[in-house]
């Protein structure tokens, strides 16, 4: 018979595995316990949405939509996609259940995973995973946007992700006389000095010219040091706008850095846009984006809504926080069953249930270990005691206790032996 394949996950998705699924958990939990302290509550959209939503949200043009999509006709010819980012899914939710109905603003956040076909590197996935929040409702007050900062940088600090750094900028809005002129203006400024672009630069001058900003290539910098900046070009309500959400970050101790060139690469953006960096991740080192979108739930046909949100990538959260060091390994067990003999087995039974009940992590093994033997393999699974119970034990109603790291060993009856766990565990 010929040998079966031998499958792999598919390039840019991966297993996550114990231990580390640990730290995302708490990673999580920590998130939501955080996020509820701000009033926000959980949203789980589907992962499956129709692509036209993203085509429209995010913009066609953009490379999320444009190449990077996971896009299939489903059966009844309906184009879908995976979502590549779920602020589009947010506020689609938001329409189709009527939110603006509820006390305003509605906030929620999200946790879970997206999928974009880019070229897979550290810190870059085509399954990645988001833990995200959006606030919408009536109101653009620049509290709003200082509030929802703090509240990823209070998590950053809970967490304690070595080397935050917070910038933001005002892109403005869509007019003549803010963002639309400043384009205009840097679209000319551009064209002026094309031939000296790379390839990429040179195309987007003509599709998206504030991305060139983005450019990362060395010899572009110069040249891009020399451009018109967007902050001398806001309208005065976005330049009110965008002083007041300063203000409001200083008075929450939020410290941050602007940045000019920060213009993100999702269409809905408007006013405030914020980039947040950690240690430890090399060139793809945002583990955090976000910004305002006022207009896009209007533009998805809801009621005229402001917005503003952030999504977190986790993977790379967590790959910053192991390469600071100071994660924890959180593999082990508290207590290993040493067990022999027949009545030992039904006490042992007994004996993991009543702990496990108490809250400890117990290995029970199946079938009879020699002690030696046990032993070897409690302090592999990295056990902190290892309970003894032969037929001597069961016999005398008396319980050894070995420590593992220094090899003590104590007696005890079965009620004094939880009570031991229980004190040494606080
Ligand atoms: P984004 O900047 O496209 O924004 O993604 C947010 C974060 O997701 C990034 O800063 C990065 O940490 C992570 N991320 C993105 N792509 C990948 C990838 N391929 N592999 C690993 N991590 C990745 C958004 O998605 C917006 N929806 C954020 C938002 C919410 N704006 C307003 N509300």
């Amino acid at each position: 018979m010929a040998k079966p394949p031998k499958f792999q996950a598919i390039r840019g998705t991966r297993d996550l595995l114990p231990p580390e699924t640990a730290l995302w958990n708490r990673v999580e939990e920590t998130a939501r316990q955080v996020f509820a302290t701000f009033g926000f509550g959980e949203i789980r959209p589907p992962i499956l949405e129709p692509t036209e939503l993203f085509a429209r949200a995010v913009g066609s043009d953009t490379d999320i939509v444009s190449k990077e999509m996971y896009t299939f006709e489903d059966r009844d010819e309906n184009s879908t996609s995976l979502r590549p980012e779920a602020t589009a899914s947010v506020c689609r939710a938001y329409i189709e259940h009527g939110m603006q109905q509820l006390p305003l603003p509605v906030k929620l956040y999200y946790v879970g995973p997206m999928f974009r076909r880019e070229r897979p590197q550290k810190g870059r996935y085509r399954q990645f995973y988001q833990i995200g929040a959006e606030v919408l409702g009536g109101s653009d007050a620049p509290a709003i946007d200082a509030e929802v900062i703090e509240m990823v940088m209070t998590f950053f600090d809970r967490v304690q992700l070595p080397g935050v750094q917070l910038d933001i900028n005002s892109i403005g809005h869509t007019a003549d006389n803010c963002r639309r002129g400043y384009v205009a203006m840097l679209k000319g400024a551009l064209e002026k000095v094309k031939d000296k672009l790379g390839a990429d630069s040179q195309r987007r001058v003509e599709t998206n010219p504030l991305r060139v900003l983005d450019s990362k290539l060395e010899y572009e910098q110069p040249i891009i040091e020399t451009l018109p900046r967007i902050a001398d070009h806001l309208c005065d309500e976005c330049k009110a706008h965008y002083a007041a959400v300063k203000r409001q970050l200083e008075m929450r101790g939020v410290l941050y850095r602007e940045n000019w060139r920060l213009v993100r690469g999702l269409d809905y953006y408007m006013r405030t846009t914020f980039e947040i960096t950690a240690h430890g991740l090399g060139s793809q080192n945002a583990v955090c984006g976000g910004g305002r979108y006022d207009g896009l739930v209007d533009l998805l046909g809801g009621p005229p809504t402001k917005g503003i949100g952030f999504a977190i990538g986790e993977d790379r959260l967590i790959l910053s926080l192991q390469e600071s060091g100071k994660v924890a390994d959180e593999a082990g067990r508290d207590v290993y069953i040493a067990w022999m003999g027949e009545r030992a087995h039904a006490t042992a039974i007994r004996a993991a249930k009543d702990l496990r009940n108490a809250g400890f992590s117990v290995e029970l093994p199946p079938v009879e270990q020699k002690f030696g033997k046990a032993l070897e393999r409690a302090s592999k699974l990295n056990s902190r005691y290892a309970l003894i119970l032969g037929d001597n034990e069961i016999a005398e109603g008396s319980w050894a206790l070995k420590t593992l790291a220094d090899g003590s060993q104590q007696k005890f009856t079965e009620p004094e032996l939880l009570d031991f766990l229980k004190r040494s565990r606080d």
